[in-house]
């Protein structure tokens, strides 16, 4: 299947589509090109019968804007947002979502009127991931999240909202890991980078730093993981396969990329859209085969 991904400066001067009934979403990002995005909410729309265009258009932060307004102005209904534009959006919208405003990150958006609805699906996603394909419920659960990024924020707010007995967070940058844990307040704490050695075992480690996409490995002590622990990297693919290869390694028992979470954000914004939800374990299985 080959989709088209178009580029933000393509867009203007598009004539609003409003002579066919087909729903117009596209998912923003840079770089775009190889998301699977499109072929899951075209997967979706054929499970259930809804006619809908969905296509990546590449835009980085200088162009966002205007691409997104030329998107509505096309008949654009609804759009994701992935990297690096997850808090520009949010800065965009008329009205966020509580969880939305929480994590200060928006995936997701609903056109209102003139304006720009924004929510956060990730958390949701990664939630729904854990519990239903890899058997794993957060609540009183010791977990470690690594990263205190964007992607981190969401993944934190969702795992202390379902419960976690303990979240320690570590970051190589540590001040971001201490603001992150001071605005989820207890059970999150934040921890030393260099005292992973130190911090005891935990069931489910996440890894939502970004090393990966660069290629870099991190340095995982065999201390880490409790029997039976669980390592899940938020990236899919490529990205994820060093944490995943530094985990097994370091003893994890079982080590999963962020495939379904991607698969489960997106059943949650398609929800949201057309009210709706898909059932994703088709399309998690035709993506993971
Ligand atoms: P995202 O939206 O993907 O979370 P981000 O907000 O830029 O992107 O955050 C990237 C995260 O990956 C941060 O936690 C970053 O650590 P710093 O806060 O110290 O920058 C982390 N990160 C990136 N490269 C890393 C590396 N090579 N080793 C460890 N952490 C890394």
């Amino acid at each position: 299947m080959v989709f088209e991904t178009l580029h933000a400066s393509q867009l203007k001067g598009q004539r609003p589509h409003r002579t066919d009934m087909t729903l117009h979403y596209a998912v923003f990002g840079q770089p775009i090109a190889h998301s699977l995005s499109p072929r899951i909410h075209a997967a979706f729309g054929a499970q259930l019968g809804i006619a809908l265009d969905y296509r990546a258009i590449e835009a980085g932060r200088a162009e966002f804007p205007h691409a997104l307004d030329a998107f509505a102005h096309a008949g654009g209904r609804g759009a994701n947002v992935t990297l690096p534009l997850k808090e520009d959006a949010a800065a965009l919208c008329a009205s966020l979502s509580e969880r939305a405003r929480r994590c200060g990150s928006v995936n997701t958006l609903l056109r209102e009127g003139e304006g720009w609805h924004g929510d956060s699906t990730d958390g949701a996603g990664l939630l729904r991931d854990l519990r239903e394909r890899h058997a794993l419920d957060p609540r009183d659960q010791r977990i470690l999240l690594l990263g205190a990024g964007g992607a981190a924020r969401a993944a934190a707010f969702a795992l202390a909202g379902a419960g976690a007995g303990e979240l320690a967070i570590a970051n190589r940058t540590h001040e971001r890991a201490a603001a992150l844990a001071a605005a989820l307040g207890a059970p999150a704490r934040a921890l030393a980078w260099s005292g992973l050695a130190e911090a005891g075992a935990f069931d489910l480690v996440v890894n939502a730093t970004a090393a990966g996409h660069a290629g870099a490995t991190l340095a995982l002590p065999s201390t880490l993981f409790a029997s039976d622990a669980l390592a899940y990297d938020l990236s899919y693919g490529r990205a994820a396969q060093p944490f995943l290869a530094a985990a097994r390694a370091a003893g994890a028992t079982h080590a999963v990329d962020g495939l379904g979470m991607l698969v489960e954000q997106a059943a949650e914004s398609f929800a949201l859209w057309h009210g709706r939800r898909p059932d994703t374990a088709p399309v998690y299985a035709a993506l993971r085969g």
